[in-house]
């Protein structure tokens, strides 16, 4: 947990610091350790019925895209048809900006900071973009990250790579790789005298595998450097609370697991490094509408609104919980197909809602997910294809044990042959 200011002078500056050394790896915290019990808790409060999914459908996709519940549409649909009723009516004084806030005052207290850490974006990525744009890195500067970054995580410090001479520096996390400790070993060994910040994804993309935030933090603050996370995976499928995380910095999607209008993001700057990280949308103020940040998409943001509030009324560690035993039954039940190989960490602290399996290399993994989904409506993702070949499911809070068994037994079906 953050406590108090870290000293912001070091950063820029690359003083050298004390080791952590072996104090970190003692004083590792306990991880959040979700609830492995095999069945559904709230499928039967969260039906179907309140989506708006093709019949029949299995949707275990969210770390794509998640789905939209009615009343999310509702409030975007009914903002949208009174804006165009009178394209001017919330503009400027006429209440757009006080609208909007209101996201951010829901945003803020389901992350667990202070409204003015919080800032709505369009995605992960402009969140990431904004932050690196932000930072005013120069040459010779490193930033250090893991070769399991999606791109959207990735593409702001290839920029300042390609543009500006700052240094990417990568730690590997090997396929399979389940131990927290050695996690933290390969980063606290990576830092230079020259790093200036650490940018990891809280769960990554292609393996689902749940980074130790808390003490990935620790460790960059212990060396003065900043701690930038792309949660995109994260805020909706786990519990994100960016104050007990303690990073700096904390970028996520409204459009996957917090089930907002697809175009919505969210973007959590510390106070303790506002006057570090000064992106140009928000130079002039923190308020979705600015003169730095132009027009933004009222509708989808009320309709983001709408969609924390509904997690929050089931509470989040709840949703945890429920996605948590969802995706360990279907570890359970994959684990006993032959032609499939785990990449996710078994069920603990680096597990999270997303679970990836290796196909063998006979299968061509983007045509056998349309065929899942073309002849099972189950609607899956290939992983990308810089890391394995191979498919992911994602399990959420309408899924239901039902589903995760048909999705097992279909591909137990599929692959027999
Ligand atoms: C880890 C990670 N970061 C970033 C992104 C990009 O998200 P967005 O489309 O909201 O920018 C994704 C999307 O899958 C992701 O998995």
């Amino acid at each position: 947990m953050k406590s108090g200011k870290y000293n912001r002078r070091k950063f820029l500056g690359a003083i050298s610091v004390s080791t952590a050394g072996g104090i970190l790896i003692n004083t590792i915290a306990p991880f959040s350790t979700a609830n492995a019990q095999t069945n559904s808790l709230l499928s039967d409060q969260d039906p179907k019925s309140e989506y708006l999914f093709a019949d029949g459908l299995t949707y275990l996709n969210t770390g794509t895209l998640g789905p939209c519940r009615r009343d999310t549409i509702e409030v975007s649909k009914k903002t949208w048809e009174e804006l165009e009723s009178l394209p001017v009516k919330f503009y400027g004084k006429f209440g757009a900006e006080s609208l909007a806030e209101k996201t951010r005052t829901i945003a803020a207290r389901f992350l667990g900071c202070d409204i003015g850490e919080i800032l709505i974006t369009t995605s992960t990525t402009n969140g990431m973009n904004a932050i690196a744009q932000g930072l005013r890195l120069k040459s010779g500067d490193h930033i250090l990250t893991t070769d399991q970054e999606h791109g959207g995580g990735l593409l702001c410090w290839n920029y300042f790579a390609k543009y500006y001479g700052v240094i990417i520096d990568m730690i590997i996390i090997p396929p399979g790789e389940n131990n927290a400790e050695a996690i933290l070993n390969r980063i606290k060994d990576s830092i230079k005298k020259e790093t200036k910040l650490i940018s990891v994804s809280h769960i990554f993309s292609a393996t689902g595998l749940r980074m130790p935030i808390a003490e990935i933090s620790s460790l960059a603050r212990s060396k003065g450097i900043l701690c930038i996370v792309d949660g995109a995976q994260a805020a909706g499928a786990i519990k994100v609370n960016v104050k007990e995380l303690g990073c700096d910095a904390y970028a996520t999607s409204g459009h996957k697991w917090l089930m907002g209008p697809k175009g919505t993001g969210l973007l959590y700057l510390s106070k303790d490094v506002q006057n570090i990280i000064k992106p140009i949308q928000f130079e002039e103020s923190y308020d979705t509408y600015n003169d730095g940040n132009g027009v933004v998409n009222l509708a989808c943001i009320l309709g983001l609104g709408k969609a924390i509030e509904y997690l929050e009324s089931v509470g989040i560690t709840k949703v945890e919980e429920h996605n948590m035993s969802l995706r360990n039954r279907l570890y359970e039940r994959l684990s006993s197909i032959p032609k499939l190989k785990i990449m996710s960490p078994t069920a603990g602290p680096l597990a999270s809602p997303m679970l990836a399996c290796l196909v063998p290399d006979s299968i061509e993994r983007t045509s056998f997910v349309r065929m899942l989904l073309d002849k099972h409506k189950l609607s899956i993702r290939p992983t990308h294809k810089q890391w394995f070949n191979g498919i992911r499911f994602s399990c959420h809070i309408f899924n239901t044990v039902k589903e995760v068994d048909f999705a097992a037994n279909v591909l137990q079906k599929e692959l027999e042959t």
